[in-house]
This record gives C-alpha cells, sequence and structure tokens, in this order.
C-alpha cells in the first residue's frame, strides 16, 4: 500500500573540498541538503502544478504572518486557541479544502453539542435525571421512566423549562455535562489525565441515552454525516459500539439493527448528496471487559463482518489504554479469526500513553503482531524504533489526533507532538479528530489546522496537505477499486479547490 521512501542520493559532497581552501561549508551542498531534507517530509516528493504553487506561495505568507503573532494557536491548549484558529485566514482555507477521510472517529462524539441541547432535548419525552456525582442522563419515554440507580427522579425537560423564567443556565449545565470544552482555564478544570479520563467517560455515559433513542439516533448520525460534509470530507471511518437503540416504550433492539441503521442513514445521505463517498463501521468494545466476554464479542463481530461484509471495516478495543488491558491479554480471542480462517481486520488504539516500559506500552508491537491494519494515535511510537520500523515498511498508518491528544493531557504544546517528528520522515499517517463533539471542535479542519501549521511550521506546503488528503484514502478500509473511485471524486474536487484559491 504504502510506496516506500527514496532517499535522494547525496550528490554533492564533494563540491565542498573544490571550491576554497577556506573551511565555511559550501553554500550549494548546505542548499541541497536543506532541499534533501525538505523532500524527505509528508508529501515531500509531490510536484505541484502552477496553480498549486501560486496556491502555496499564498499559503506561506499567510503561514509567516500567523506564525510572527504573539499567540501562536498550535503552542496554547485548543480551548483558549480555538476563536484564534477560527479567525485564521488558514483555517478558512483548510475548511474549502477536500481532506479526503477521516479515519479515526468514535460514534458519539462527531456531532457539535450545540445542536443536542437546542435540538436534541427540547424534543418532547425527554427526561433528565442528576447522578449523585453531579453528572446527568437521559432518557425518552412515554411515561415516567424506572427510577435509575445513583440518579435523582427523572424530571420531564419540558416541564423543567416551562417553570423557569430563564433556561440560558439549564441549557448550559446540560452542554456543560456533553463537551469538555470549557471557558475555564483547561489546567485547572483538568489537571491530569486521571482527571480528565473520569470526565470524558462521564460525558459518554451522559450522552449514551440521549442519542439512543431511535429517531434521535437517526437525526443525530445524519446530522454527524452533515458536519463533515460541510467541512469537505468526504469519507468516514467510524468506530461504533453498536449501543442497543430504544424506542419510547422502552423496547429496544439488537447491535445487527444498530448496524443496518447506521447503513440506511448513510445511504440516504449520499442520495441527498451524490459528491459523498461513504462510510464503513469498524466495531469496537470496551477494554476493560474480561477474556471470556472478549470471546463473545469477537464471535459476534466475525458473525457482523459475515452479514455486513462490504459495511464493517472491522474491529479495534476503545477506552483509556492505561487503566484497561493490554492486548496481549487478549491475545486467545483476538487470534480467533485467523484460526478460523475469518477475515477481521483489525485497525487497534495502541501507544496512546505515556508509561514508557509499562505492559500497556507493548501494546503498539502486540498490535502489529497481531496484523493491525492502522495504528490508532501511535503517540509512542518513536520510542519504539523497531514498531516505528515495522509501521514503517508495511505501511500500517498511524492515525494522528492532535487535539485530541493535547485535551487529554498527553502532550501541551503541539508544536512538539511525536507526529510532527514523523511527518518530517513521511511516516505512513493520516490525520483525524478522534471525538470533536466532546473536544469543542468539529469535522476535521481544526486538526489539520494544528497538522499543518503547528507540525509542519513553514516547511510544510500545498504537496503535504495533498499528500495527506490521499493517505486518507490510500490507508482507508476501502476495496483497490473504491480507492480508485475515490481518488477520482477527491481529485476532481482538489482541482476545483486549487483553482478557486490560486491567484
Ligand atoms: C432538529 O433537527 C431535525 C433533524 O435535523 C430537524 O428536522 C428539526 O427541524 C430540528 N428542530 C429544531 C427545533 O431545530
Ligand atoms: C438569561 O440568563 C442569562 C445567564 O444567566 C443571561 O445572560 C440572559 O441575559 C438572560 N436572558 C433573559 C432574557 O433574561
Ligand atoms: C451537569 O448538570 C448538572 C445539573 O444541571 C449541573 O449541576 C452541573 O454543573 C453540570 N456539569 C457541568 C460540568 O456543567
Ligand atoms: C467476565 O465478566 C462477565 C461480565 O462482567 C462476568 O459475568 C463473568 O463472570 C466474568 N468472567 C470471569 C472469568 O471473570
Ligand atoms: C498475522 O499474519 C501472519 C502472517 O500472515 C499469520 O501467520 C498470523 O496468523 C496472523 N495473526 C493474526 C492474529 O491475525
Ligand atoms: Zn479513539
Amino acid at each position: 500500500m504504502a510506496v516506500p521512501l527514496q532517499r535522494p542520493h547525496v550528490v554533492c559532497v564533494l563540491l565542498c573540498c573544490l571550491t576554497t581552501g577556506l573551511s565555511i561549508p559550501d553554500p550549494r551542498q548546505r542548499e541541497a541538503l536543506i532541499k534533501q531534507e525538505a523532500s524527505m517530509q509528508t508529501g515531500g516528493q509531490v510536484v505541484l502544478t502552477d496553480a498549486e504553487q501560486r496556491l502555496d506561495d499564498l499559503l506561506v505568507k499567510m503561514k509567516q504572518e500567523e506564525m510572527a503573532k504573539a499567540d501562536f494557536p498550535p503552542s496554547m491548549h485548543f480551548f483558549k486557541a480555538r476563536d484564534l484558529i477560527r479567525s485564521s485566514p488558514i483555517f478558512s482555507l483548510l475548511q474549502k479544502m477536500p481532506k479526503g477521510g477521516a479515519l479515526h472517529l468514535h460514534d458519539l462524539a462527531i456531532v457539535d453539542v450545540e445542536w443536542l441541547v437546542k435540538n436534541v432535548t427540547y424534543r418532547p419525552h425527554c427526561y433528565m435525571c442528576l447522578t449523585d456525582d453531579r453528572s446527568i442522563r437521559f432518557v425518552f419515554s412515554s411515561q415516567q421512566p424506572k427510577p435509575l440507580l445513583h440518579c435523582s427522579t427523572w424530571m420531564l425537560l419540558e416541564d423543567l423549562r416551562a417553570k423557569m423564567a430563564n433556561v440560558t443556565d439549564l441549557d448550559n449545565s446540560i452542554r456543560g455535562n456533553l463537551t469538555l470544552f470549557t471557558d475555564q482555564d483547561p489546567e485547572v478544570a483538568y489537571p491530569s489525565q486521571d482527571v480528565v479520563w473520569k470526565i470524558f467517560e462521564q460525558k459518554f455515559q451522559a450522552l449514551w441515552g440521549l442519542v439512543t433513542y431511535v429517531p434521535v439516533f437517526k437525526d443525530y448520525f445524519y446530522q454527524g454525516l452533515s458536519e463533515f460534509y460541510v467541512d469537505n470530507v468526504m469519507y468516514l471511518e467510524l468506530r461504533v459500539l453498536l449501543p442497543e437503540l430504544y424506542e419510547l416504550d422502552g423496547c429496544s433492539y439488537d447491535k445487527a439493527y444498530t448496524l443496518k441503521t447506521y447503513q440506511d442513514v448513510t445511504k440516504q445521505f449520499r442520495a441527498n448528496h451524490p459528491d459523498f463517498f461513504g462510510m464503513k463501521v469498524i466495531f469496537t468494545v470496551h477494554r476493560q471487559v474480561n477474556a471470556s466476554v472478549m470471546t463473545g464479542v469477537v464471535e459476534e463481530a466475525m458473525k457482523l463482518q459475515k452479514d455486513f461484509p462490504d459495511f464493517m471495516a472491522g474491529f479495534d478495543l476503545v477506552g483509556r489504554e492505561d487503566s484497561g488491558k493490554p492486548l496481549w491479554y487478549f491475545r486467545d480471542a483476538l487470534s480467533l479469526p485467523a484460526d478460523r480462517g475469518v477475515p477481521m481486520p483489525f485497525f487497534f488504539h495502541a501507544g496512546e500513553t505515556n508509561l514508557q516500559g509499562t505492559e500497556v506500552d507493548e501494546n503498539l508491537l502486540d498490535a502489529l503482531l497481531l496484523n493491525t491494519s492502522r495504528i490508532g494515535h501511535g503517540f509512542a511510537l518513536p520510542r519504539h524504533p523497531l514498531a516505528k520500523d515495522m509501521s514503517r515498511r508495511r505501511g500500517v498508518a498511524l492515525e494522528v489526533c492532535p487535539i485530541s491528544n493535547q485535551v487529554m493531557n498527553m502532550v501541551k504544546d503541539l508544536r512538539n507532538h511525536p507526529a510532527a517528528a514523523l511527518m518530517s520522515e513521511d511516516h505512513p499517517m493520516v490525520i483525524s479528530s478522534d471525538d470533536p463533539g466532546i473536544f469543542g471542535a468539529s469535522g476535521l479542519s481544526y486538526d489539520f489546522y494544528i497538522a499543518f501549521v503547528g507540525f509542519g511550521g513553514i516547511r510544510s506546503h500545498v504537496g503535504s496537505l495533498k499528500q495527506l488528503a490521499i493517505n486518507s484514502i490510500r490507508y482507508s478500509a476501502l476495496s483497490q477499486k473504491q480507492q480508485e473511485e475515490a481518488l477520482a471524486l477527491w481529485q476532481t474536487k482538489w482541482n476545483k479547490f486549487v483553482s478557486e484559491n490560486a491567484f
């Protein structure tokens, strides 16, 4: 899948000796080395058209202006940088740019929470209760729902709002329960990885009942596709827990129904937007389960993969690596498909950790041993030379989600993100946004901005952007034939984008 890196031969080593007897290095040699090094980065070998070159000149000028400012967004926490990014001309351009696919996203976090607050919680039959630890839960029900353990009595939101003169505070508190984004100082609100992960998982619990009511689920997912579509993303691979969806009378459906619903809504979205390429799902389970539960889930995954061969891309484990079980613990269950000769591509999260040398830190090597197709995050990869080499040689791309890594307290200044170095040597990678709704982002452009401006600095150029977009199709789970179709569609969009923005 990946073209191995061609390192151009050093042709000019002798030049320096030919000039003068002085020991000042030869400027022509220096120039050649700088060029050679720049050509090793992601997109470094891309030959630009005249129009692309003009667009690049414009981008370089914009970047220089951006980097000269006192507040450089990639060096700040995203919550403080978001407004600055929104007003950046580079960001506006990136929003318009056809970015290809977003390959690392989670089901319950792809929609801007504003829509959930203003649209979903205003629908009839929406009940809310307040948990002992001041989080909230939702359920839609035609009658007073059964009480939930460790939660207050269910309150009908319609009644609650009717009694209030001003609902702003209530709506703000609901919003606060659905996203990590805050106007407070993020370093005070989320001082450590332990704290931020605990609160992060609470958001998912609050979202769960709100989103899994059948009519809401369909609209929610359609809304998610729309947000990526307007952000010029044409294809998604979505990691899904396949929650059981429910109706107003409390009855619920199985995982196959949820998968079918995803497929139907995707079809409908494509019918309304023919230039959207589509979606595949990666079935996931929380890594907190034990080995026997995992065996059952893998059996289930094999069945779903058989029933939805084109729509389901494969399997993965979710949840915090540091507090969950390592991949190696699940080796028996995860080898079942290979043992039975059933195709089951893996897309493992691995290396989303700062705990070097622990059992969990071996997830990167174990993911590769289990033949993973891509690596989710791979934040720790540069500290594993062998895993890094295997990932490059096998074309196992990293799904780099910069804003997620920063919000989850892995790295403060995004210029120091490990993928910055990987991008300078064209390591196989794609850029994605993980849980944009929970991080106060949307679509893919914010993360592209960080990768382009923060990782690449002045050096990355239009070729880098082009390569990242192409990577997102080449490293996707699409078949060879589908990839060619998707690339052709992307190329048309790209040409239009370049001609409209290069002056
Ligand atoms: C809520 O969203 C649905 C589906 O997107 C839309 O049809 C409806 O008009 C929206 N309602 C409100 C009150 O915004
Ligand atoms: C409602 O409350 C919010 C926040 O407390 C306040 O900013 C807003 O002006 C109030 N709206 C009205 C109509 O009073
Ligand atoms: C969650 O909602 C509850 C109830 O409205 C509120 O007391 C609490 O402050 C909210 N939490 C956040 C983080 O906004
Ligand atoms: C695994 O977890 C399930 C569900 O929590 C539980 O029923 C089962 O007893 C556990 N099995 C073992 C061997 O611990
Ligand atoms: C990984 O691939 C190798 C080589 O094709 C194969 O022997 C092995 O069974 C695979 N392992 C898994 C867990 O898929
Ligand atoms: Zn993830």
